[in-house]
């Protein structure tokens, strides 16, 4: 049992005193980034950059910051407890429920709008398969402006809401959320007609163990299931794609079986497609056979996996 802290250890003491307590605290409760989140308290219970705060705490910016401190300690998310993120340049309000942008995803949005960026046609067709909450699909839209098609799937009907909220928050118009099974081919979409795909598969999630720690209560079993479900979205998502057309297969996790396997068998049975090395460079990243391996001991991000694939001109 780790003790909060309280406002009067707090209030009158210079401010990186305590950030020094704050992270202290937090490393106790076992939270994984505790020097960077206490300065992050500190700035939104001060509402200024610790760097240029001078003074001693007052008593209203203790309490601010014993309670944040408190709610951090029980892992509630430092995105939430700030109310907005920063994501590619842009400002996101988040909250329980809402879009809470990962540096993972910023880094396989990165990639996909490397991908979109290299299209060169004035009206490209994209569509992201496993598009909720929307993070990949925002970015997506936002590279897009004025120009094509965006078709954003999901699964889950509840989840389906969120993408169509998040797309009516940013005031995009252009991007088409639907309600979708990806391991069902639908060739109302057009069979072959994709410049892009994305697909952002469901996995065991094991690359984001330091945020959501309740993954490593999970056991892999079952995962037969997930790996089918994965092939699948990938093999459909390929059928989508147009002659030249590139697509991403993406996932948070660390597991092989997910990653390069899949990517392995993927290619076993659609010799028409090759890996492609992504032009992006993060210090760490591992440019392997099959793709590119993000582990966070390497690069600081959270750990996933991303492999770029091409579609061979005339097959
Ligand atoms: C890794 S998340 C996608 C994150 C999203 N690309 C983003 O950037 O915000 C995977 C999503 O796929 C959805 N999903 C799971 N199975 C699916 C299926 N068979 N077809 C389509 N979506 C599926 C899940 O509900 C979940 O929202």
């Amino acid at each position: 049992m780790v003790t909060p802290l309280a406002p009067q250890q707090l209030a009158g003491i210079l401010p990186r005193q305590a950030v020094r307590m704050v992270q202290d605290a937090l490393q106790a409760a076992g939270c994984p980034d505790a020097d960077y989140d206490a300065r992050e308290l500190l700035r939104i219970a001060a509402g200024k950059d610790p760097r240029l705060l001078f003074d001693p705490l007052t008593r209203p910016q203790a309490e601010c910051l014993a309670e944040l401190a408190a709610q951090r300690m029980q892992r509630v998310p430092l995105q939430y407890l700030a109310g907005e993120w920063n994501f590619l340049g842009l400002t996101f309000k988040v909250g329980p429920g809402v879009l809470c942008p990962r540096a993972d995803s910023e880094v396989v949005c990165e990639t996909a709008i490397e991908l979109l960026q290299q299209m060169g046609k004035p009206e490209p067709r994209v569509l992201d398969l496993c598009a909720a909450p929307g993070g990949k699909s925002l970015t997506i839209a936002e590279q897009m402006q004025d120009r094509g098609e965006l078709f954003s799937g999901e699964a889950m009907t509840g989840r389906v809401k969120l993408l169509k909220q998040a797309f009516d928050r940013c005031g995009i118009d252009r991007a088409k959320p639907y309600h979708g099974d990806a391991t069902i081919l639908n060739p109302a979409f057009g069979l072959g007609s994709f410049d892009r795909v994305l697909c952002d598969v469901p996995c065991s999630g094991l690359g984001v163990i330091g945020k959501k720690p309740d993954i490593r209560e999970k056991t892999l079993d079952g995962i037969e299931n997930l790996l089918l479900t994965q092939q699948k979205i990938l093999q459909n998502g390929a059928k989508y794609l147009a002659p030249n057309g590139r697509l991403v297969y993406s996932t948070c996790t660390v597991n092989h079986h997910e990653n390069e396997a899949q990517v392995r068998q993927f290619l076993q049975d659609n010799q028409d497609f090759s890996v492609i090395a992504p032009q992006i460079i993060l210090s760490g990243m591992r440019v392997v056979e099959y793709g590119t391996l993000f582990l966070p001991h390497e690069t600081s991000t959270d750990g996933f996996f991303a492999a770029i694939l091409e579609r061979q001109k005339n097959c």
